[in-house]
């Protein structure tokens, strides 16, 4: 790249003499200032594009025409490389309805050309050509005729008449930043005038938007969740009941759309919104980029193309160095958003950072890795979660919107405080009131792998506080609590104080398990040596969906009821209530919670975009 830096600033500086050159002298401008239009203020400093100035272009990757099919024509489904491959940018036509998601170039007028002057427009370096579409305006903007947006191929010249007159263009992505040392998303459109005997060049340095992914200060818009299936799938009447749960909990705030092509009940986990935005004179323009999750047989991903591609949004297909299968350290719910902040050693992360679960040792897949810490915005930060049986982040930390200097405090599970309940409880003379307080149905189906008769039936206060067991199993995992969040405190300048402890108590359910459905790979690892697999004993309060506006859908507890109130629904929302935050309560005991997951894992969010530049 500085090689081919150099041959440009030699075409500047060496072609032609010095008196002739200083004649012609070609200029193309991007919005390298982001104040959203093209103009003479964008001429200084375009050479480098920097975090604090250099134009911006989108990814335009999206399906505004629903072009892109997802089976062939004889109805087999396509390859997850072919759902990829196809999107708004794919062809080399700039459709009208894809045009809003290019960014503006102009190569200025020369109106001292001789008749047989020619011109070049054209990408560098190489190795962006192919990741790039540049268009022209053919029409005669005097005229007032339609806009046309032909392709700018490197063989096609530009006359006198167009180079007189001054050339609109329009630039897109056609590729995700999948890996930072092939391309970083940068490119610098040339623009080349030869006069007589004499050439010059002038240049403009842009970057790709980044996706970034979302964080819990941006409010969600559309809330994600799955339909039930039909009658015949197993769960199909929890699922509704907890679908008509998180519609009441959301009263009709933002929408709510279902996946509705698959039996896949985990919304949280076989994608992750994210998004990518760009300046224009009405505030950013922001195309949303779904990361389908790294798991080629979790079949749901898939609805990621076939339901929401469209207008707009675009999807992340995972790539070499997915692997194969289903593991669970890839699902989405492995995969959260630190809020922005400056970290205690200075460094600035103005769209806050990723959090993802390691596994003893064992990363998520390459692919999804790789991708985040290219788009060199958020780069990933790893917790330890191989202690739990699912193992995702989402089931020890959050982040939500809280009145502290950074406007966001964590919360975490917190078995500490959920013991001292129980003794309180039991001191006041409880302990014989069973721990868990639902009474529903619980007829166990092929999917109820967590649903524990003895739980429900002979589990009391004081049967669990005289149990050591218990108490090991809640030591073990408040070490592994208390690890993570040292961690996240010495990179988060947050204080001890500022930490929401959510009451959570924890079951060992290490190995074995219902393990492979339909014969494919497993989706759980086997336990580490010498550690265990934890999940949440009771609905855990803490993995829920933090919807904004200050409010929050949490898994009903089912907690011990004292005088008649649930204690750990009333200590949690305690506890959220000290971040202004109000609990919504959704049932999910049959429907996620004894199936392995809670509220946050059966839902999604699609949520505010915007400005991420400085
Ligand atoms: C074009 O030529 C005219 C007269 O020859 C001169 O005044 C003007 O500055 C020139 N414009 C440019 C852009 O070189
Ligand atoms: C110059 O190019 C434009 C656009 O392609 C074309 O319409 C025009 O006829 C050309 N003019 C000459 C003199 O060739
Ligand atoms: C351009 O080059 C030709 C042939 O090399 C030469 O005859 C002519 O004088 C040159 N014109 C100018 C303006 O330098
Ligand atoms: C499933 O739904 C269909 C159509 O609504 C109905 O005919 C059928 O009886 C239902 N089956 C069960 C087991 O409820
Ligand atoms: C599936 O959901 C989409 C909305 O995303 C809706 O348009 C469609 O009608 C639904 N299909 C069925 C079979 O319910
Ligand atoms: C936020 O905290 C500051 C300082 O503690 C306080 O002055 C302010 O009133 C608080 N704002 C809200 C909305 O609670
Ligand atoms: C509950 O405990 C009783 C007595 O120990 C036992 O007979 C019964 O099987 C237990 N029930 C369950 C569901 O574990
Ligand atoms: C529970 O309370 C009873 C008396 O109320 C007491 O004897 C017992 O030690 C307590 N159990 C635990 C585990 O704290």
């Amino acid at each position: 790249m500085a090689s081919s830096f150099r041959r440009l600033l030699a075409g500047f500086l060496l072609i032609g003499a010095p008196s002739i050159a200083t004649a012609l002298r070609p200029r193309i401008l991007a919005d390298t200032n982001r104040d959203g239009i093209v103009s003479q203020l964008d001429d200084a400093d375009k050479h480098d594009w920097t975090s604090s100035r250099g134009a911006i272009f989108l990814p335009n990757v999206g399906d505004a025409l629903h072009r892109c099919a997802a089976a062939d024509l004889t109805g087999t489904p396509l390859s997850n490389d072919e759902l990829w491959r196809c999107h708004d940018a794919s062809g080399d036509r700039l459709l009208p309805s894809s045009a809003p998601y290019t960014a503006p170039l102009l190569a200025l007028p020369m109106p001292n050309l001789s008749d047989s002057a020619v011109g070049r427009i054209y990408t560098d370096p190489p190795h962006a050509r192919d990741r790039v579409r540049l268009f022209w305006n053919e029409a005669d903007w005097t005229t007032g005729y339609a806009n046309v947006w032909a392709t700018v191929d490197p063989q096609l010249t530009f006359n006198a008449t167009s180079l007189r007159n001054g050339i609109t263009l329009a630039i897109d992505g056609r590729e995700l930043m999948t890996d930072a040392a092939v391309w970083d998303g940068t490119v610098r459109v040339v623009f080349e005038v030869t006069n007589g005997n004499y050439t010059a060049r002038d240049f403009v340095a842009l970057k790709q938007a980044p996706v970034l992914l979302h964080h819990h200060l941006q409010r969600a818009e559309v809330v994600l969740s799955s339909a039930a299936g039909d009658n015949q799938t197993i769960g199909s009447a929890w699922q509704a009941q907890f679908v008509r749960g998180v519609e009441q909990a959301v009263a009709g705030d933002v929408p709510i759309v279902l996946f509705n092509q698959s039996t896949d009940i985990w919304a949280q986990d076989f994608l992750e919104p994210g998004y990518a935005s760009m300046p224009s004179p009405d505030g950013p323009i922001s195309i949303r980029i779904l990361l389908r999750s790294a798991q080629s047989t979790r079949d749901a991903g898939r609805q990621v193309f076939s339901q929401l591609r469209s207008a707009g949004i675009g999807v992340f297909q995972p790539g070499l160095g997915s692997g194969f299968g289903w593991e669970e350290i890839n699902s989405g719910g492995n995969i959260e958003t630190i809020p922005p902040y400056t970290s205690r050693s200075g460094k600035r992360w103005p769209n806050g950072r990723v959090i993802m679960g390691t596994h003893f040792g064992t990363y998520p897949a390459e692919s999804m890795v790789k991708f985040l810490q290219s788009q060199q915005a958020q780069t990933p930060l790893f917790l330890e979660t191989g202690w739990l049986a699912v193992g995702h982040v989402d089931e020890v930390v959050q982040f939500l919107p809280a009145n502290t200097s950074l406007g966001f405090t964590i919360a975490v599970a917190d078995t500490t405080s959920a013991i001292a309940l129980l003794r309180n409880a039991n001191a006041s003379g409880h302990g014989t009131t069973p721990l868990v307080s639902y009474t529903g149905d619980a007829t166990p189906d092929g999917l109820t792998i967590f649903l524990d008769p003895s739980l429900l039936h002979n589990t009391t206060i004081s049967s669990l506080l005289s149990d050591p067991d218990f108490h090991a199993t809640q030591a073990y995992a408040q070490r592994y609590i208390d690890q993570n969040l040292a961690l996240l405190l010495r990179e988060v300048p947050l204080k001890e104080e500022d930490i929401l402890r959510v009451p959570t108590l924890f079951k060992d359910v290490t190995y074995p398990w219902p393990i492979t459905l339909d014969g494919h790979p497993r989706r759980l690892g086997l336990p580490y040596p010498g550690e265990r697999q934890l999940k949440s004993l009771l609905p855990q309060a803490i993995n829920g969906l933090v919807l904004g506006n200050g409010k929050y859908l949490a898994p009903k507890q089912w907690g011990p009821v004292v005088e008649g109130r649930d204690i750990f629904a009333d200590a949690v929302e305690n506890v959220y209530a000290r971040a202004g935050v109000r609990v919504q309560w959704v049932d999910d005991y049959m429907s996620h919670h004894v199936r392995g997951g809670e509220v946050h894992c059966g839902t999604n969010a699609l949520r505010e975009m915007g400005v991420w530049w400085e």
